[in-house]
Protein backbone atom coordinates (compact mmCIF):
# COMPACT_ATOMS: atom_id res chain seq x y z
CA UNK A 1 0.00 0.00 0.00
CA UNK A 2 1.11 3.20 -0.64
CA UNK A 3 0.96 5.19 2.36
CA UNK A 4 2.23 8.64 3.12
CA UNK A 5 5.75 8.02 5.04
CA UNK A 6 4.09 10.44 7.49
CA UNK A 7 1.38 12.80 8.65
CA UNK A 8 -1.56 12.23 8.37
CA UNK A 9 -2.98 11.30 5.15
CA UNK A 10 -5.31 14.30 3.73
CA UNK A 11 -6.61 11.63 0.64
CA UNK A 12 -7.10 8.41 0.72
CA UNK A 13 -8.34 5.10 -1.13
CA UNK A 14 -8.57 1.99 1.34
CA UNK A 15 -8.95 -1.04 -1.38
CA UNK A 16 -10.84 1.11 -3.47
CA UNK A 17 -12.87 -1.23 -6.61
CA UNK A 18 -14.88 0.84 -9.32
CA UNK A 19 -15.43 0.81 -13.26
CA UNK A 20 -18.30 1.20 -15.68
CA UNK A 21 -21.77 -0.68 -14.42
CA UNK A 22 -20.66 -4.31 -13.87
CA UNK A 23 -17.21 -3.96 -15.23
CA UNK A 24 -14.78 -3.67 -12.60
CA UNK A 25 -11.71 -2.09 -13.73
CA UNK A 26 -9.88 -0.91 -10.69
CA UNK A 27 -9.66 -3.73 -8.34
CA UNK A 28 -8.91 -2.99 -4.56
CA UNK A 29 -6.43 -0.14 -5.32
CA UNK A 30 -5.03 1.17 -1.45
CA UNK A 31 -2.93 4.60 -1.60
CA UNK A 32 -2.80 8.20 0.22
CA UNK A 33 -1.23 11.30 -0.06
CA UNK A 34 -0.39 14.08 2.35
CA UNK A 35 -0.63 17.47 2.46
CA UNK A 36 1.87 19.06 0.26
CA UNK A 37 2.96 15.92 -1.38
CA UNK A 38 2.56 15.04 -5.29
CA UNK A 39 1.88 11.18 -5.94
CA UNK A 40 2.38 9.73 -9.57
CA UNK A 41 0.73 7.47 -11.34
CA UNK A 42 2.01 5.51 -14.01
CA UNK A 43 1.46 2.61 -16.09
CA UNK A 44 0.64 1.64 -19.74
CA UNK A 45 -2.33 2.81 -21.89
CA UNK A 46 -5.45 1.28 -20.55
CA UNK A 47 -4.56 -0.16 -17.18
CA UNK A 48 -7.16 1.66 -15.58
CA UNK A 49 -5.65 4.76 -14.66
CA UNK A 50 -8.23 7.63 -15.76
CA UNK A 51 -10.74 5.98 -14.12
CA UNK A 52 -8.86 5.60 -10.55
CA UNK A 53 -8.70 9.56 -10.89
CA UNK A 54 -12.27 9.50 -11.88
CA UNK A 55 -12.85 6.86 -8.63
CA UNK A 56 -11.31 9.40 -6.42
CA UNK A 57 -13.31 12.17 -7.76
CA UNK A 58 -16.73 10.53 -7.77
CA UNK A 59 -17.37 10.98 -11.24
CA UNK A 60 -17.31 6.93 -11.24
CA UNK A 61 -19.02 4.96 -8.21
CA UNK A 62 -17.50 2.58 -5.86
CA UNK A 63 -18.08 -0.51 -6.21
CA UNK A 64 -16.00 -1.14 -3.40
CA UNK A 65 -13.97 -0.12 -0.68
CA UNK A 66 -13.69 3.73 0.42
CA UNK A 67 -12.25 7.47 0.10
CA UNK A 68 -11.29 9.35 2.63
CA UNK A 69 -10.64 13.06 2.89
CA UNK A 70 -8.90 14.23 5.95
CA UNK A 71 -10.16 10.95 7.92
CA UNK A 72 -13.97 11.23 6.85
CA UNK A 73 -15.17 9.17 4.90
CA UNK A 74 -16.48 10.70 1.18
CA UNK A 75 -17.18 7.04 -0.52
CA UNK A 76 -20.76 8.31 -1.26
CA UNK A 77 -20.35 12.26 -1.82
CA UNK A 78 -21.11 13.77 -5.70
CA UNK A 79 -18.16 15.29 -7.18
CA UNK A 80 -19.34 18.65 -6.39
CA UNK A 81 -19.54 18.10 -3.18
CA UNK A 82 -15.64 16.81 -2.89
CA UNK A 83 -15.32 19.98 -4.75
CA UNK A 84 -16.52 22.13 -2.17
CA UNK A 85 -13.98 19.84 -0.06
CA UNK A 86 -11.21 20.90 -1.62
CA UNK A 87 -10.72 18.34 -4.73
CA UNK A 88 -9.40 19.90 -7.76
CA UNK A 89 -9.62 17.66 -11.30
CA UNK A 90 -7.95 18.36 -14.52
CA UNK A 91 -9.65 15.43 -16.83
CA UNK A 92 -7.17 14.06 -19.59
CA UNK A 93 -8.21 16.29 -22.90
CA UNK A 94 -8.12 19.06 -20.26
CA UNK A 95 -12.02 19.22 -20.67
CA UNK A 96 -12.04 23.26 -22.56
CA UNK A 97 -14.88 24.35 -24.00
CA UNK A 98 -13.70 25.31 -27.62
CA UNK A 99 -16.35 27.52 -28.77
CA UNK A 100 -16.43 29.66 -25.54
CA UNK A 101 -13.74 32.22 -24.65
CA UNK A 102 -10.60 31.91 -22.57
CA UNK A 103 -12.02 34.13 -19.81
CA UNK A 104 -15.37 31.91 -20.23
CA UNK A 105 -13.57 29.05 -19.66
CA UNK A 106 -11.92 30.39 -16.60
CA UNK A 107 -14.89 31.81 -15.35
CA UNK A 108 -16.60 28.25 -14.97
CA UNK A 109 -14.00 27.63 -12.07
CA UNK A 110 -15.82 30.10 -9.91
CA UNK A 111 -18.51 27.81 -9.67
CA UNK A 112 -16.28 25.05 -8.00
CA UNK A 113 -14.70 24.77 -4.57
CA UNK A 114 -16.04 26.57 -1.82
CA UNK A 115 -13.26 29.69 -1.50
CA UNK A 116 -15.13 33.08 -2.69
CA UNK A 117 -13.93 33.80 -5.83
CA UNK A 118 -12.88 37.54 -6.22
CA UNK A 119 -11.32 39.79 -8.04
CA UNK A 120 -7.87 39.06 -6.56
CA UNK A 121 -8.25 35.11 -7.28
CA UNK A 122 -8.67 35.91 -11.12
CA UNK A 123 -4.84 38.22 -10.68
CA UNK A 124 -3.72 35.10 -9.07
CA UNK A 125 -4.42 32.84 -11.78
CA UNK A 126 -3.09 35.43 -14.54
CA UNK A 127 0.09 36.12 -12.65
CA UNK A 128 0.86 32.20 -13.31
CA UNK A 129 -0.57 32.39 -16.63
CA UNK A 130 -0.23 35.83 -18.05
CA UNK A 131 -1.76 34.45 -21.67
CA UNK A 132 -5.31 33.93 -19.89
CA UNK A 133 -5.17 37.65 -19.20
CA UNK A 134 -3.61 38.87 -22.88
CA UNK A 135 -6.08 36.51 -24.85
CA UNK A 136 -9.04 36.00 -22.72
CA UNK A 137 -11.43 37.30 -25.38
CA UNK A 138 -10.27 34.91 -27.76
CA UNK A 139 -11.83 31.16 -28.83
CA UNK A 140 -10.52 28.67 -26.37
CA UNK A 141 -10.38 26.69 -29.17
CA UNK A 142 -7.80 28.61 -30.64
CA UNK A 143 -5.29 27.95 -28.36
CA UNK A 144 -2.68 25.44 -28.55
CA UNK A 145 -2.27 22.50 -26.41
CA UNK A 146 -0.27 23.66 -24.39
CA UNK A 147 -2.15 27.03 -23.96
CA UNK A 148 -5.33 24.50 -23.02
CA UNK A 149 -3.71 23.02 -20.40
CA UNK A 150 -2.61 26.18 -18.49
CA UNK A 151 -6.03 27.35 -19.09
CA UNK A 152 -7.89 23.99 -17.62
CA UNK A 153 -4.86 24.43 -14.69
CA UNK A 154 -5.84 27.72 -13.99
CA UNK A 155 -9.67 27.27 -13.84
CA UNK A 156 -9.00 24.07 -11.75
CA UNK A 157 -7.04 26.47 -9.52
CA UNK A 158 -8.98 29.24 -9.04
CA UNK A 159 -11.02 27.85 -6.42
CA UNK A 160 -7.75 27.10 -4.36
CA UNK A 161 -7.94 23.24 -4.29
CA UNK A 162 -6.12 21.23 -1.70
CA UNK A 163 -5.87 18.60 -3.39
CA UNK A 164 -5.34 18.64 -7.13
CA UNK A 165 -6.25 15.21 -9.49
CA UNK A 166 -4.10 15.96 -12.73
CA UNK A 167 -4.88 13.25 -15.71
CA UNK A 168 -1.95 13.16 -17.71
CA UNK A 169 -1.42 17.08 -17.88
CA UNK A 170 2.02 16.79 -20.41
CA UNK A 171 -0.30 14.99 -22.69
CA UNK A 172 0.63 16.19 -26.58
CA UNK A 173 2.43 19.41 -25.12
CA UNK A 174 5.58 20.82 -25.88
CA UNK A 175 8.13 20.52 -23.27
CA UNK A 176 8.61 23.72 -22.08
CA UNK A 177 5.11 24.08 -21.03
CA UNK A 178 5.61 20.94 -19.48
CA UNK A 179 8.83 22.35 -17.53
CA UNK A 180 6.91 25.48 -16.38
CA UNK A 181 3.73 23.31 -15.50
CA UNK A 182 5.63 21.13 -13.55
CA UNK A 183 8.08 23.79 -11.80
CA UNK A 184 4.77 25.75 -10.84
CA UNK A 185 3.19 22.99 -9.12
CA UNK A 186 6.22 22.10 -7.40
CA UNK A 187 6.14 25.63 -6.15
CA UNK A 188 2.70 25.40 -5.20
CA UNK A 189 3.04 22.65 -3.05
CA UNK A 190 6.13 23.40 -1.41
CA UNK A 191 4.91 27.25 -0.60
CA UNK A 192 0.97 26.64 -0.35
CA UNK A 193 0.97 22.92 0.76
CA UNK A 194 -1.13 21.87 -2.76
CA UNK A 195 -1.54 18.38 -2.82
CA UNK A 196 -1.21 16.42 -6.19
CA UNK A 197 -1.90 13.25 -7.52
CA UNK A 198 -0.73 12.88 -11.10
CA UNK A 199 -0.95 10.59 -13.61
CA UNK A 200 1.64 11.15 -16.27
CA UNK A 201 3.92 9.40 -18.99
CA UNK A 202 6.51 11.70 -18.82
CA UNK A 203 9.62 10.71 -17.21
CA UNK A 204 10.65 14.59 -16.90
CA UNK A 205 7.83 15.69 -15.33
CA UNK A 206 7.64 12.84 -12.60
CA UNK A 207 11.01 13.20 -12.10
CA UNK A 208 10.64 17.29 -11.64
CA UNK A 209 7.47 16.65 -9.42
CA UNK A 210 6.72 13.79 -8.14
CA UNK A 211 7.84 12.43 -4.17
CA UNK A 212 6.39 9.01 -4.77
CA UNK A 213 5.20 6.77 -7.92
CA UNK A 214 2.90 4.29 -7.90
CA UNK A 215 2.67 1.83 -10.57
CA UNK A 216 -0.51 0.39 -11.82
CA UNK A 217 -1.17 -2.73 -13.71
CA UNK A 218 -5.12 -4.24 -14.56
CA UNK A 219 -6.71 -2.19 -12.38
CA UNK A 220 -4.09 -2.96 -9.37
CA UNK A 221 -1.10 -0.97 -7.41
CA UNK A 222 2.01 -3.50 -8.73
CA UNK A 223 4.98 -1.27 -7.55
CA UNK A 224 5.81 1.79 -5.78
CA UNK A 225 8.92 3.17 -6.57
CA UNK A 226 10.59 6.48 -5.99
CA UNK A 227 11.03 8.80 -9.09
CA UNK A 228 14.76 8.61 -9.54
CA UNK A 229 14.77 4.99 -10.10
CA UNK A 230 12.80 6.23 -13.22
CA UNK A 231 16.16 7.11 -14.38
CA UNK A 232 17.50 3.67 -15.39
CA UNK A 233 15.89 3.14 -18.62
CA UNK A 234 15.24 -1.05 -17.87
CA UNK A 235 12.55 0.37 -15.11
CA UNK A 236 11.22 3.19 -16.73
CA UNK A 237 10.63 0.88 -20.19
CA UNK A 238 9.09 -1.65 -17.50
CA UNK A 239 6.30 0.58 -16.34
CA UNK A 240 5.96 3.33 -18.82
CA UNK A 241 4.11 4.30 -22.00
CA UNK A 242 2.24 2.02 -24.94
N1 LIG B 1 -16.83 4.47 -20.42
C1 LIG B 1 -16.28 3.25 -20.38
N2 LIG B 1 -17.05 2.13 -20.41
C2 LIG B 1 -16.51 0.91 -20.36
N3 LIG B 1 -15.19 0.66 -20.29
C3 LIG B 1 -14.36 1.73 -20.26
C4 LIG B 1 -14.85 3.07 -20.30
N4 LIG B 1 -13.81 3.91 -20.26
C5 LIG B 1 -12.71 3.14 -20.20
N5 LIG B 1 -13.04 1.82 -20.19
C6 LIG B 1 -12.11 0.68 -20.11
O1 LIG B 1 -11.43 0.71 -18.87
C7 LIG B 1 -10.09 0.30 -19.02
C8 LIG B 1 -9.19 1.32 -18.38
O2 LIG B 1 -9.36 2.57 -19.02
P1 LIG B 1 -8.68 3.88 -18.45
O3 LIG B 1 -9.14 4.99 -19.32
O4 LIG B 1 -8.92 3.98 -17.00
O5 LIG B 1 -7.13 3.56 -18.69
P2 LIG B 1 -5.86 4.51 -18.62
O6 LIG B 1 -4.85 3.78 -17.82
O7 LIG B 1 -6.26 5.86 -18.17
O8 LIG B 1 -5.40 4.56 -20.15
P3 LIG B 1 -4.64 5.71 -20.97
O9 LIG B 1 -3.19 5.60 -20.58
O10 LIG B 1 -4.85 5.32 -22.39
O11 LIG B 1 -5.25 7.02 -20.62
C9 LIG B 1 -9.87 0.12 -20.52
O12 LIG B 1 -9.92 -1.24 -20.80
C10 LIG B 1 -11.01 0.84 -21.16
O13 LIG B 1 -11.38 0.22 -22.35
MG1 LIG C 1 -6.18 7.69 -19.01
Amino acid sequence: MATASNGPALLEARTLTSGYGRVQIVHRISLSVREGEVLAVIGRNGVGKTTLIKALMGILPAADGAVLFEGEDITHESPHARARRGLGYVPQGRGIFSSLTVTENLFMGERIGEAPVTPASYERIYGFFPILKERGQQMAGSFSGGQQQQLALGRALLGRPRVLLLDEPSEGIQPNIVQDMGALLRRLCKEERLTVIVVEQNLDLIRAMADRCIVVDKGAVVAELQPSALADPAVAARYLAV
